[in-house]
């Protein structure tokens, strides 16, 4: 870094810190912080609702979680564990709630007949991965046979709907706890109130979310590493259920990432990925002028090698992003870039407010700052009343932009959100055979994308060792693809060049060039 890039950087620090103070300033009135970390615990249910309702209140931001002297050494010589379903969102709560458990004295263990408390931090985006968690609570009625003193715990998007929480009650009372996305800062109180209390302990706030920002983490790799810098959605797509789980959308103060970041570089991680249901509102309801471009253009000084971002919404994707991720360096040119439907009629259904002649203008503007760059997608089938027209457009769509990989879904309802109101003439084995349609044109798509990288060589950040040989090496390019090669183990967690010989749909094999670590 040269002097004058420094000298910005402590200038836009101290601002950084300065607003901050003044916020923490504002927030530490009695009455805020007994609610927050009171320890005493009322019962609260879901209100899907409530958390509809956005209004003008801001943000507060917490700095000051403690776990009660009590509560600390409660998990000594105890163990848990957490399965995660979901999102990334999701992964990144389970290194906060594994943090949390953790100081409170709890091991972490991957054996279920071992553990004292199992977690399950779930999912609600369609309806197979519910069935999936409630699938998951009729096995564990056995273990909890087994061992009556197993502390069962269910959390995440899912405990924030109200039918959900009813058919826990009903059908699976051997449930212990049951706790929300905006209360995972409370687990200690709810731990210590579920293990000494007869009745299931439930508590989920549907309020519109607040930011705790020095909760614990237990991160699960060295290697690459997620940092949140907004929660919660408020987009309202007539499909969707985050914004109901997961509150208002409210951002970060720039400071408080950029030194979460400074610090995983300076622990050796070589990636991270920064999370957000709709990362381009970044800043928006910050009270100073400050965009995800801003914030990507401090970052991308910082020495860590590749900086990702997920997941991006195209109507906030603005022209200030364009420009610094077209500066290259650690900012890389894949984009995710949800598109969910071709046809501007259905996208007006679902209320993305965009068009699609302006998703298109807009990869245009990428493909014209970033020539080289990978365009990936989430494409949802059979929305209500989608014609075969419709379809088509969003095959057409595939087509001209040249997504490389895709997310393909059929569209499942979702209690609470607009679009379960609409009626649906479109039969489940038509939506089916759409999927199958656009999932073979995207494989296509895949397989000669991949094609092209026959006989070129690519920087591989090594993960580890491939899942299905462990004599092969496995990592991902900066483009995101799968590498498979052989190489030695050392080369893990380092940024390695790799030809490659061969290419499949999904993945690539080569073999390692040299040992050498290129930035
Ligand atoms: N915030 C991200 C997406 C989060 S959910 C965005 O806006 O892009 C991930 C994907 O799940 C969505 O992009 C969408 O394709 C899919 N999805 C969301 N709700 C769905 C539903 N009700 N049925 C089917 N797919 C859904
Ligand atoms: Fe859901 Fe739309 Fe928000 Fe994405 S932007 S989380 S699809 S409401
Ligand atoms: Fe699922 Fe909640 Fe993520 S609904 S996709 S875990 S935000």
């Amino acid at each position: 870094m040269n002097e004058q890039q420094r000298k910005e950087q402590n200038i836009l620090q101290s601002d950084d810190e300065a607003k901050n103070l003044k916020r923490i300033q504002e927030l530490s009135s009695d009455d805020l912080i007994s609610h927050y970390f009171q320890t005493t615990y009322e019962p609260t249910a879901p209100s899907l609702k409530e958390a509809k309702k956005r209004g003008k209140s801001e943000t507060e931001v917490h700095y000051d979680f403690t776990i009660p002297e009590d509560i600390q050494g409660i998990g000594a010589r105890k163990k848990f564990q957490i399965r995660t379903y979901g999102c990334q969102m999701n992964e990144h709560d389970t290194e906060v709630m594994a943090g949390i458990l953790t100081e409170m004295g709890y091991e972490s263990t991957t054996d279920q007949h071992e553990a004292d408390i199992i977690l399950l931090n779930t999912c609600a985006i369609r309806e197979n991965a519910e069935n999936k968690v409630f699938g998951e609570l009729g096995h564990l009625k056995s273990l909890k046979r087994e061992n009556p003193g197993l502390l069962l715990g269910v959390c995440g998007c899912m405990s924030q709907e109200e039918a959900v929480v009813n058919r826990i009650k009903q059908k699976h009372p051997f449930v212990d706890l049951v706790f929300g996305t905006h209360n995972i800062h409370r687990l200690p109180q709810l731990v210590k109130e579920a293990l000494f209390s007869k009745e299931m302990v439930l508590e989920v706030w549907s309020k519109e979310g607040d930011i705790i920002e020095n909760l614990p983490r237990v991160r699960k790799g060295k290697i690459k590493g997620w940092v949140n810098i907004m929660y919660g959605c408020d987009k309202f797509c007539t499909y969707c259920i985050v914004p109901y789980t997961r509150g208002k959308e409210r951002s970060r103060v720039p400071h408080d990432i950029i030194q979460e970041v400074r610090a995983m570089a300076a622990e050796g991680y070589k990636e991270i990925t920064l999370l957000g249901q709709n990362v381009n509102a970044y800043g928006k309801d910050l009270d100073y002028e400050y965009s995800l471009g801003d914030l990507m253009d401090e970052l991308r000084k910082i020495d860590i090698p590749r900086i990702r971002f997920t997941t991006s919404h195209p109507r906030d994707f603005d022209e200030r992003l364009i420009e610094v991720l077209s500066k290259g360096g650690n900012m890389l040119d894949h984009i995710h870039l949800p598109v969910q439907s071709g046809s501007t009629e259905v996208l007006k259904r679902m209320s993305r407010k965009y068009t699609r002649e302006r998703y298109l203008d807009l990869v245009q503007q990428i493909r014209e700052a970033m020539p080289n760059a990978t365009l990936t997608t989430d494409i949802i089938v059979g929305f209500p009343n989608e014609t075969e027209e419709q379809f088509e457009e969003t095959m057409t769509l595939v087509e001209e932009v040249g997504f490389e990989a895709a997310y393909t879904f059929i569209y499942s309802k979702r209690e609470g959100t607009p679009a379960a109101n609409m009626e649906d003439n479109v039969p489940m084995d038509v939506k089916k055979a759409r999927l199958k349609r656009l999932n073979e044109l995207v494989n296509r798509q895949s397989k000669e994308a991949m094609a092209k990288y026959e006989g070129e060589v690519v920087d591989v950040l090594v993960e580890g060792v491939s899942k299905n040989n462990d004599e092969v090496l496995a990592g991902y390019t900066a483009r995101n693809k799968v590498v498979n090669f052989k190489g030695p183990k050392t080369a893990i967690g380092q940024i390695v060049q790799v030809k490659i010989q061969e290419s499949k749909t999904w993945s690539l094999n080569g073999e390692m060039v040299e040992t050498i670590e290129v930035k």
